[in-house]
């Protein structure tokens, strides 16, 4: 039994990339551990939020890891901004963090990029993201490929911490799917399926309707070899549409290239829409049921307590370590 600790930005429609990547390891981790998961609200804004849109997207994104499968018996779900002791430490892990380090991560160069207002917390993110999983004294992270910078920086940070002051941290590992730690746009298979990409026809929300979801999959992106391969390389939209397929099925890549040896992209194209919409169906169905049911607001409420009872031990361990607080308590 091993602590798990792991979250989602509530920054727009979630994707089938997050489903593949994050939330199927989620379900399935659940049942032999004990597991956090977090709406984290507070990583939304690092970017400007519509005020009414964010709130939907809190209460939209909580229904739907309910919906995915995690069971609030088994699993601590809550949201970030309920439990203060994040932004608390996410302000000492910032004092651990050195700016060159934090300049160096991907994800900031990419968001910054072109922008001429990028907020401090575009830069200061990568702490307030170590603070949420070392509060938990987690000790793995399940996650996407696109993460792992993060979390070795949380390494990073939670030794530097226990080496400058007493060992308070655990060092967490990451743990990333075996197919599907990176879906691909379907429009632009080199980059990654994003929530935020401006583009809804290159990703999947988890709401798509079935015409929607056949219609993105008929127009991906592919090329026009005509052969069902895995080859990242050189077909990167076949592999990526595989490696869908596969997540979505539970058939593996060699059984499904075997399948469709001599077929055309048209048929795998609709074989692939068919098995999105039947995976997603149940989901959608709860999601539905979850959203209008108070049932959503009391598990968050509990949800938060529990975290909060945890993530306030933590913190006061932190405190004491760096005499931070008046009393040694
Ligand atoms: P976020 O909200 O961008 O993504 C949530 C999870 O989905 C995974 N993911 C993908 N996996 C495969 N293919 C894709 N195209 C794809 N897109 C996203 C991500 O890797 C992630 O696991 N910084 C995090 C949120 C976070 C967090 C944390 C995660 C905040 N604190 C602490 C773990 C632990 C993020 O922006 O994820």
């Amino acid at each position: 039994m091993a602590v798990i600790f792991s979250g989602i930005q509530p920054s727009g429609t979630i994707t089938i990339g997050n489903y593949i990547g994050a939330m199927q390891q989620f379900v399935e981790l659940q049942n032999e551990n004990d597991c956090y998961f977090c709406v984290v609200n507070q990583h939304a804004i690092t970017v400007p939020q519509d005020p009414v849109q964010l709130r939907k997207n809190i209460r939209s994104l909580a229904a739907l890891y309910l919906a995915c499968g995690i069971d609030p018996e088994k699993s601590t779900l809550f949201v970030q901004s309920e439990v203060p002791a994040h932004g608390q430490l996410g302000w000492i892990m910032q004092c651990i963090a050195y700016v060159g380090e934090l300049e160096r991560m991907t994800q900031y160069k990419d968001k910054s990029k072109g922008r001429d207002a990028v907020s401090a917390a575009l830069l200061t993110y990568p702490p307030l993201m170590a603070a949420d999983i070392l509060l938990y004294n987690t000790e793995i992270v399940p996650v996407g490929d696109d993460q792992k910078q993060h979390i070795e920086l949380t390494r990073d940070l939670a030794e530097r911490f226990n080496n400058r002051y007493r060992e308070v941290f655990t060092i967490p590992e990451i743990r990333m799917p075996k197919v599907g730690a990176r879906i691909m746009s379907l429009t632009e298979p080199t980059k990654k399926m994003s929530k935020s990409d401006p583009n809804p026809k290159s990703m999947i929300s988890l709401l798509d309707d079935p015409k929607t979801i056949e219609k993105k999959i008929k127009s991906a992106v592919t090329d026009s070899e005509g052969i069902v391969k895995f080859d990242k390389e050189n077909k990167p939209g076949i592999s990526n549409l595989l490696t869908i397929y596969s997540s979505f099925s539970g058939k593996t890549v060699e059984e499904l290239e075997a399948q469709y040896e001599g077929q055309g992209y048209g048929v795998f194209k609709a074989d692939v829409a068919q098995a999105v919409v039947e995976g997603l169906r149940p989901i959608q169905e709860r999601y539905e049921e979850l959203l209008s049911s108070p049932e959503l607001d009391e598990i968050l409420d509990k949800g938060a307590e529990k975290a909060n009872y945890a993530a306030m031990k933590q913190l006061r361990k932190v405190e004491n370590a760096m005499g931070l607080s008046r009393k040694r308590r």
